[in-house]
């Protein structure tokens, strides 16, 4: 349940290298753009806009610790750093990865407040209960082995009230999904090491999740219309070699411009998400809030999705 030789080898192929670099300068996430906007440029600032989106649903002090789970190389730890002025544990599963982040947080010169170090989500025992103040996603949860318990680990290392934001993508229900459709998820489930997404098949599965390990105030808000312009540019970038590779009979080999072209043309059955919650706090047992955070100290699993608030806020188009 840790890192798999599947995830080492999409983040190994010069296909992600490449790409990740010369389209993004390294960070791994999508863009945040205006709704009515249509023009992916400037890349830089949108990549920036999409660090602030998830800063601001964070919501810690100025000053806290916080958690970037599966870090990259380093970019939205820094930016969290800045902007929170927030010491961050930054850890991720590619030893590529970290030697990049180690390296761009030296280069900025920010080690004293920024740790990088080589780490799976799954495998939290290094950190003590209640060590951290939030904890945070940038797409990476996708790729993980067993979403409930990289959350459970999170819930037990935040402090109580401590808060986390996850910005991840799931697939609406497949049941409806054209066959090309489908098969094209079963592919990119493969090929791109993303087993959760198989399991992250209604904006509720990772709500409920949250809800199960013990989160309260789970919120889900569904921004996949400002991620567009960016999904259009990686599009017209990736249909010609799509073609090219395809006939080829060699998709598979070049996932991420299969990724492009797909994710575009299926954008109706996937969203971009961004999901908040917090650690249940001394007040909320008073209130007799949590017993779902009860199924983490017991052990129960026992759903208790009606003593957490939630919102899912609907895509619109
Ligand atoms: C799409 S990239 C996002 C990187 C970074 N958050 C960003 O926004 O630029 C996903 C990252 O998660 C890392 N990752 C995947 N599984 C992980 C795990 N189990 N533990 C830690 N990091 C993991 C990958 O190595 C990769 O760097």
């Amino acid at each position: 349940m840790t890192s798999t030789p599947e995830l080492q080898q999409y983040y190994a192929s010069w296909e992600s290298r490449i790409g990740y670099r010369f389209l993004l300068g390294g960070t791994r996430h999508f863009g945040y753009y205006a709704k009515s906007s249509s023009r992916p440029w400037p890349v830089g600032s949108a990549l920036v806009k999409m660090e602030g989106q998830l800063f601001e649903a964070l919501q810690c002090p100025r000053g806290s610790r916080v958690l970037d789970a599966g870090c990259g190389v380093g970019h939205v730890a820094m930016y969290m750093a800045k902007r929170g002025q927030y010491k961050v544990d930054c850890i991720d599963v590619v030893p590529r990865h970290v030697d990049w982040a180690k390296k761009n947080v030296r280069d900025a010169k920010m080690e004293d407040v920024i740790r990088v170090e080589k780490g799976d989500y799954h495998r939290l025992e290094g950190y003590k209960d209640g060590s951290f103040d939030g904890i945070y996603t940038m797409e990476t949860l996708v790729h993980s082995t067993d979403p409930t318990n990289a959350l459970k680990g999170f819930y037990r290392i935040l402090k109580p009230g401590g808060r986390i934001a996850l910005h991840e993508y799931h697939f609406h229900s497949m049941n409806t999904a054209p066959t090309d459709v489908k098969e094209s998820a079963e592919k990119i489930i493969r090929h791109a090491a993303m087993p959760a997404l198989a399991r992250f098949t209604m904006a509720d599965v990772l709500r409920r999740h949250l809800q199960k390990v013990g989160f309260q105030d789970v919120c889900i808000r569904d921004i996949s219309s400002h991620i567009m312009p960016m999904l259009r540019l990686f599009y017209y970038l990736a249909r010609i070699p799509y073609l090219i590779f395809k006939r080829r009979g060699m998709e598979h080999h070049f996932i991420n411009t299969f990724v492009a072209v797909k994710c575009w043309q299926g954008r109706e059955f996937w969203s971009y998400v961004q999901v908040t919650g917090r650690k249940a706090t001394e007040s909320d047992f008073d209130q007799g809030r949590t017993s779902s955070a009860l199924v983490m100290v017991t052990g129960r699993d026992k759903d208790s999705a009606e003593e957490s608030k939630h919102r899912v806020v609907k895509r619109r188009r």
